[in-house]
């Protein structure tokens, strides 16, 4: 039974447009399963979808969203710029290669997926003005950065034009990221967290395992529902259908405060990172 997407929040971004909070991501999922995963997302009742360049598998995204029968305009759709492609000729042909395999005339945001600070000389403005160009040709409606730290969301604000709608980084319980999140947001740039249920490695958290049983609600909705009521944009990734409808199940219960602070002390700081960090990462595919 599909669900009503009314029920799905919206934020509004320092652009004016609105993104659904919660998302479908698919990072890791086989070409060959992403049809089928975006299918039942879609079902479910998830109007947005996280997808990259770099994950290879756009065009099946691109292809689940015309089978569902919904219009594109119903479907909030965010790809992100490869590591491949910072220079601005790439950029530009690599983000036209981003709309046809999605077999799109637009995106909803596109982002730099990595600041790459070790490569390219450094220059990750001049990849940014491309998609300054490709958000005033209409073709992304929004854009933003991924994996930005501080130091590079301040050089941006140094010295380019439009700020970024979002920042999308690793942030879950262990590894919250307070520091880039509190930044960005003061400056008007929604975060988006990646990896929100740290790929499963919370949900056997003592703290976390108590409240959900208390709720009565799994770990990963505990954590997702913490998510939202930290005001974070999610994409919890899965091809298991019943955790895809289960990470769906967040909009009919609320965190009380002393739930939310016993998450928040889960904040491990920089050992709770699982990811690379954005200041070493430098990884291009070939
Ligand atoms: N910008 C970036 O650099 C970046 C980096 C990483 C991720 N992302 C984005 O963020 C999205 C989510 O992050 P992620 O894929 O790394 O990790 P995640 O969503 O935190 O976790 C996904 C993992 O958790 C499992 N899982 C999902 N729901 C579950 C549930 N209800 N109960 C138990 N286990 C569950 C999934 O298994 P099954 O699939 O087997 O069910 C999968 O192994 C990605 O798909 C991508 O869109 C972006």
């Amino acid at each position: 039974m599909p669900h009503d997407a009314t029920i799905l929040p919206t934020l509004q971004l320092n652009d004016s447009r609105k993104i659904p909070q919660l998302g479908f991501g698919v990072f890791q999922i086989p070409p060959a399963e992403t049809a089928e995963a975006v299918a039942t997302a879609l079902e479910t009742g998830y109007r947005h979808i996280d997808t990259a360049e770099m994950y290879e598998n756009e065009r099946e995204v691109g292809e689940a969203l015309r089978a569902s029968g919904l219009d594109r305009g119903e479907v909030f759709v965010t790809s992100k710029l490869s590591n491949s492609y910072h220079r601005p000729d790439d950029a530009r042909r690599a983000f036209d290669t981003t709309l046809s395999e999605l077999g799109f005339d637009y995106v909803d945001l596109f982002l730099i997926h990595w600041p790459l600070p070790t490569l390219y000389d450094g220059d990750f403005v001049s990849t940014w003005k491309v998609l300054e160009e490709v958000r005033s040709d209409g073709r992304a409606r929004s854009i933003g950065v991924s994996n930005f730290e501080v130091a590079h969301l301040e050089r941006l604000a140094a010295e380019a034009d439009v700020v970024p709608a979002v920042n999308q980084i690793e942030l879950h319980p262990y590894f919250q990221n307070r520091q880039v999140k509190s930044w960005g947001e003061s400056r008007g740039i929604a975060t988006q967290a990646w990896s929100p249920i740290a790929q499963g490695q919370v949900l056997d958290d003592p703290a976390i395992a108590g409240i959900a049983e208390r709720a009565g609600r799994s770990p990963a909705q505990v954590v997702l529902r913490w998510q939202l009521q930290r005001g974070n944009i999610v994409f919890p990734k899965s091809t298991t259908p019943a955790r895809i409808r289960e990470n769906f199940e967040l909009f009919d219960f609320d965190l009380g405060s002393s739930d939310m602070e016993a998450i928040d002390v889960l904040d491990r700081g920089e050992d709770g990172r699982n990811g690379p960090h954005p200041n070493r990462f430098d990884i291009v595919p070939s």
